[in-house]
């Protein structure tokens, strides 16, 4: 809640004849998205106290006091009784004007040696090291709700596509595990930026560094940060952090924009693959026989705003001289739009995945047909043609079947021995999508023999 009439003096209104217009007041605030991050401010302030006292800058007695009033004021904005005012800029001084209200003139100590500017950096590399992490659990979830899928149908198979067109058989578990790779990349890239992100900018000051001999390893040791920044204008005007958790956000929400869209595919009556659980699927308001995907045709939409919040981010960063400039404020919209958006779509998937039903008899039926070409190409290759050879050879025969309207298998021997006298019928006879899959037995293949490997693998890194 915001009280609009109350206001408190500016932090900085020392120097001014004249106070904010409400205009610019209204324009430059970033209280309503930045407020999210107030466990972080307050972590990293009674962090900065304990480095005051060790530089004698504070008494115990004032740290105590002023630890008291940050819990406080924690517990204000817990339970939402906090009261802001029209006048408090941003979260920092929010928490600065409360805590100076509860603890007296001595709340006025908490800012010693510091500026927003290394503030606001800190509090965003806390807010992102546990972004990464909770993003990293949610992706883990919607990993293991995929190997469940694939192992609740070992065998079933389907088509797969290349340019959308029918191509050679797969089991559908190794489709689905495919995806399960993707997030594996993902979790990879979010660890990584949590990694880089992992270092205290709390000591650099507004921008050359505090003029107090802050123990900067200290703050960092009881922040749990690995390393301390090593440049101050770079600490203040840095936010690649910030970028790289976009990028990995963003090529994430892409991996789940592909999956449901083979979701919206699969669930279309043209292809009949699957059929969406009630639960996760709406219907329409004027055709009453209509069963829409729009949980996954909206995990594919909300991917556009985050691939935005990607650009956005970069576009506010490639023209800022050094070093903080209010523009880095526009940092927070697209960061957490993009955490949330991505939070919501992995949640959505990991609770629906599990209610799929598969329409395996129509899979494999698909399956089935043209597409054992290549396999019959790959049996001539196996007696002596070159590969070449063989897929011209193929070729003729599959134009005959199209034309004559036959399928593979049933070609007879005459017309056989005409494409090529090392084609017979037992040659036709034993092309099979199981047979096909079968054969794929490389690392990384389609044969249930490899697809149980990679699932095994998968047990063994979703073991807790
Ligand atoms: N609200 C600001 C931000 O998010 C905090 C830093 C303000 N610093 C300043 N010099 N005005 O970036």
């Amino acid at each position: 809640m915001i009280r609009r009439r109350a206001r408190a003096p500016k932090a900085w209104a020392g120097r001014f004849a004249a106070p904010t217009a409400s205009a610019a007041e209204a324009f430059t605030t970033s209280l309503p998205l930045d407020r999210r991050l107030y466990p972080h401010d307050i972590d990293g302030s009674v962090a900065h106290l304990r480095a005051l006292v060790r530089a004698r800058l504070i008494t115990r007695r004032e740290r105590v006091r002023l630890e008291r009033g940050l819990a406080r004021v924690r517990r204000e904005l817990d339970a939402g009784r906090f009261r802001f005012l029209a006048s408090d800029e941003d979260i920092h001084v929010a928490i600065e004007r409360r805590l100076t209200e509860l603890a007296g003139p001595v709340g006025g100590k908490l800012h010693t040696g510091r500026s927003r500017n290394d503030q606001v950096a800190l509090d965003l590399r806390l807010w992102l090291r546990a972004e990464c992490d909770a993003l990293d659990a949610a992706l883990g979830r919607v990993q293991r709700a995929l190997a469940a899928l694939a192992r609740r149908h070992p065998g079933a198979l389907l088509p797969g596509y290349t340019h959308l067109q029918r191509a050679q058989p797969i089991l559908l578990a190794h489709h689905l595990l495919a995806y399960r790779e993707m997030l594996a990349r993902d979790r990879t890239r979010f660890r990584d930026c949590r990694a880089r992100a992992d270092e205290l900018p709390l000591g650099a000051g507004a921008l050359a560094g505090a003029g107090f001999p802050l123990d900067r390893k200290f703050v960092a040791r009881l922040l749990g940060f690995a390393r301390v920044t090593t440049n101050s204008l770079d600490a203040v005007a840095d936010r690649d952090a910030a970028a790289e958790f976009l990028a990995a956000a963003a090529i994430c929400a892409v991996h789940l924009s592909r999956l449901a869209e083979d979701l919206v595919l699969w669930a279309t009556e043209e292809f009949g693959f699957l059929e969406l659980p009630d639960a996760f699927a709406t219907g329409s308001s004027m055709m009453p026989q209509k069963k829409n995907p729009d949980v996954a045709e909206l995990v594919r939409g909300k991917t556009g705003r985050v691939i935005g919040a990607l650009v956005a981010l970069l576009t506010t960063l490639k023209g800022l001289p050094l070093a903080y400039n209010r523009d880095l404020q526009e940092d927070k919209p697209p960061l957490f739009d993009a955490a949330d958006t991505l939070g919501q779509s992995l949640d959505v998937l990991a609770a629906m995945l599990p209610h799929l039903r598969f329409d395996t008899r129509r899979m494999a039926a698909a399956a089935d047909g043209l597409l054992l070409a290549t396999d019959l190409a790959d049996l001539l290759v196996e007696r002596g043609v070159p590969f070449r050879r063989a897929h011209a050879i193929v070729g003729g025969l599959v134009r005959h079947c199209l034309t004559s309207g036959t399928s593979l298998r049933d070609l007879d021997a005459a017309v056989l021995r005409r494409h090529s006298p090392r084609l017979t019928p037992e040659m036709v006879r034993r092309l099979t999508p199981a047979r096909s899959v079968a054969r794929r037995r490389v690392i990384g293949g389609t044969a249930p023999r490899e697809v149980a490997r990679q699932l095994a693998r998968a047990r063994r890194e979703d073991a807790p």
